[in-house]
């Protein structure tokens, strides 16, 4: 089936509750190894991008890859995301150039210049076919568009959701419940914890309506020991506890946004990789096991976070 929008996805997601994974790709073999994962597990799947990746790759090549990943897996729906749009500019460009879906964070604004900023994308998204996700509340984190210093981070205000989805025509809203973006979420002996109460209020507000979680990692502690035992230095590199993410999947979360997780599989992977292996210099050797990490990763969160396998 050619790209989609997650219309559909959210759709049934919300009704079966689970939630789609959307993972960030920056290069061929990450998006292999995400669409190998999904399509063994028959699960949707939304690849997404962010500006600092069509930098990185330029958006040709990463549209490109995309398109072959849909001609390799033809099986499975999925949808092309722009992630953290910074304004109307970036999210038309990818609007025009083949994204079925782009976020517009507005979150920095203030209400009124967010609602403005994200009924404008709409507009133009909605008459060509394509859907947007906006944001409000404010996630710590940095990330190329957005750099919010932990203190400065704010919750969602579940009191303006309605007047902001209905102001604006909006798909999806990605809300501030206690993720952040990065590996490195909380301080060592902090207790991570995720404002439930928020979710639950803001999804009796918009019933049926889809809620997109970023900052969603859980940075596994295996993976942190075997950076750090070969070389790497990620002291006190901590994410969301698993069981956090898979219980806000059962509730109004149809989107959970993941990339950290996928990077530090990858790093894991190759750095274990050069150091029992010092004479290789052929990037595909170290570049094969990174990309079974990818696999291995999404495999799992597709299965014990998500609970999307089987709903392709
Ligand atoms: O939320 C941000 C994503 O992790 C993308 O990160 O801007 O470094 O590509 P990036
Ligand atoms: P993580 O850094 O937790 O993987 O979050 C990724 C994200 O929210 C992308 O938009
Ligand atoms: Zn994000």
């Amino acid at each position: 089936m050619p790209l989609v929008t997650t219309t559909e996805m959210f759709k049934k997601a919300y009704e079966g509750g689970y939630a789609v994974g959307a993972f960030n790709v920056n290069n061929m073999e990450i998006v292999q190894g995400i669409t190998e994962a999904a399509s063994e597990l028959k699960a949707p799947v939304i690849l997404q991008v962010s500006a600092g990746a069509r930098k990185y790759a330029k958006h040709a090549y990463l549209v490109k890859l995309v398109e072959a990943a849909v001609v390799d897996c033809p099986e499975i729906p999925i949808a092309l995301h722009l992630d953290h749009g910074a304004d109307f500019e970036i999210c038309k460009s990818c609007i025009d150039g083949g994204f079925t879906s782009v976020m517009i964070d507005g979150s920095s604004r203030a209400f009124e210049d967010n609602i403005a900023e994200t009924r404008k994308v709409v507009e133009y998204a909605h008459a060509r076919g394509v859907v947007v996700e906006a944001e409000l509340g404010k996630l710590a984190g940095i990330e190329d568009a957005v750099n919010v210093a932990a203190d400065d981070a704010q919750f969602t205000n579940p009191a303006e959701v309605e007047e902001f989805v209905s102001k604006t025509g909006v798909d999806s809203l990605a809300i501030a419940i206690g993720t952040s973006h990065g590996a490195f979420k909380f301080k060592p002996g902090q207790k991570p914890q995720l404002r439930f109460d928020i979710l639950e209020e803001v999804s009796r507000r918009l019933p049926g309506f889809p809620i997109v979680l970023h900052g969603a990692s859980s940075v596994p502690q295996d993976l942190v020991k075997v950076i750090n035992q070969f070389g790497g230095a990620m002291p006190d590199a901590i994410g969301i506890p698993e069981e956090m993410l898979r219980q806000a999947a059962t509730m109004a979360v149809c989107k959970i946004n993941i990339d950290s997780d996928v990077r530090v599989a990858m790093t894991a992977a190759i750095r274990k990789y050069m150091a029992e292996n010092p004479s290789h210099f052929d990037p595909r050797q170290y570049l094969t096991p990174a990309r079974t990490a990818v696999k291995e990763m999404v495999s799992h969160k597709i299965t014990e976070v998500l609970g999307c396998a089987g709903n392709a």
